[in-house]
């Protein structure tokens, strides 16, 4: 029996020095100095040793079970340090690597657009206005000289929010809400977004415009050209060719449609401009003194201009983009070209 415990003692310190890991030390704990591990049941088989024997077994069993878990603890520390070790590598930050950038924003194109044709109004000494998208009838038509039966309406294409309520189909009805507010001198324009039940690859339900509006002494609708003429020289460039078309709408008279030569075939002739040469750009006209009378104002003393711009077409055109459901879609490959 003496020389069973010896033996245990070299194969039990053997194996523990040789686990490799934690959890490998805990098994070999168990299996000698467990409740049912080899030492325990030396000692627990001591009762059937012959009571000379007993003492001598006892204490090599006790010394051998000492030697053991002394060596247990001694691995224990070691395999604690490396597993340390371990973790800690594993955590470490390297700072060499290169770091990630955060992505920075910019102006949507459209912004970008509507900037660049207010910078060029500012200058000729315009301020801006604004208004709201939910808008009244009355603002959006009546006041505009566009009673409840004109065909006018139909062509708006209107979302209702309730009745007497909509989103307004343009920007024109800020005229009406600067009017109301300012006597003339009165040089505004008003950039805003637009409402309309209409979608396909050149009309998108919601768009933008900016509105222009200049009513004084004297004006004449050489001013209107005037004006007009210098912002597409300054927006497209000097070779721009401008052409007023007569038109209708039923707040301006005489009304005008503005067209320049296409930017893309410059006049030749090509699918933008459906081989006419032409693009239309904005609406304009006189004010009409039917306006004046909602407004309050004289019509004997004052006359105006106004114009209404489409800047998703201007943007369109400006940046070569084929349909207009790309300014809308938040697509950053889109997005991130501007
Ligand atoms: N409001 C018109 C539209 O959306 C555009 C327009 C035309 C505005 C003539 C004007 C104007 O101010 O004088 O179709």
């Amino acid at each position: 029996m003496k020389e069973q415990i010896e033996a245990l003692r070299s194969t039990a310190l053997e194996e523990v020095a040789k686990t490799s890991d934690l959890r490998a030390l805990e098994d070999a704990r168990v299996k000698y100095l467990g409740r049912k591990g080899k030492i325990t049941e030396i000692l627990r088989g001591l009762s059937q040793v012959s009571p000379e024997e007993r003492p001598v077994l006892g204490q090599a069993a006790n010394k051998v079970r000492d030697a053991i878990s002394d060596a247990i603890d001694a691995r224990k520390e070691v395999l604690d340090a490396e597993a340390e070790q371990q973790k800690a590598a594993s955590e470490a930050v390297d700072l060499t690597l290169p770091g990630r950038r955060p992505r920075k924003g910019h102006m949507h194109v459209i912004n970008q657009v509507t900037d660049d044709i207010l910078e060029i109004f500012f200058e000729l000494g315009f301020q801006v206005a604004a208004g709201p998208d939910v808008e009244t009838e009355y603002y959006n038509f009546e006041s505009l000289n566009i009673p409840a039966d004109h065909p006018a309406r139909d062509s708006h294409d209107t979302f209702f929010v309730k009745p007497g309520v909509v989103l307004r189909t343009h920007t024109s009805p800020v005229q009406m809400r600067v009017m109301e507010k300012t006597q003339p001198p009165v040089a505004v324009v008003v950039p805003g977004r637009v409402y309309r039940v209409d979608y396909d690859a050149s009309h998108s339900p919601m768009f933008n415009q900016v509105e222009g509006l200049l009513v004084d002494e004297g004006v004449t609708f050489a001013d209107l050209k005037g004006t007009l003429m210098m912002f597409v020289h300054r927006f497209f460039g000097k070779d721009t060719q401008v052409r007023f078309r007569p038109s209708f709408f039923p707040f301006t008279e005489p009304s005008a449609e503005v067209d320049i030569s296409c930017t893309v075939c410059q006049g030749k002739g090509c699918r933008v401009c459906k081989n006419s040469g032409w693009l239309e750009i904005l609406g304009c006209g006189m004010v009409n003194p039917k306006v004046y009378e909602y407004a309050g104002y004289d019509t004997e003393k004052y006359t105006g201009y106004a114009f209404g711009l489409g800047v998703d077409r201007i943007a369109m055109l400006r940046h070569a983009i084929s349909s207009i459901g790309h300014l809308y879609e938040n697509d950053m490959r889109f997005v991130e070209q501007f």
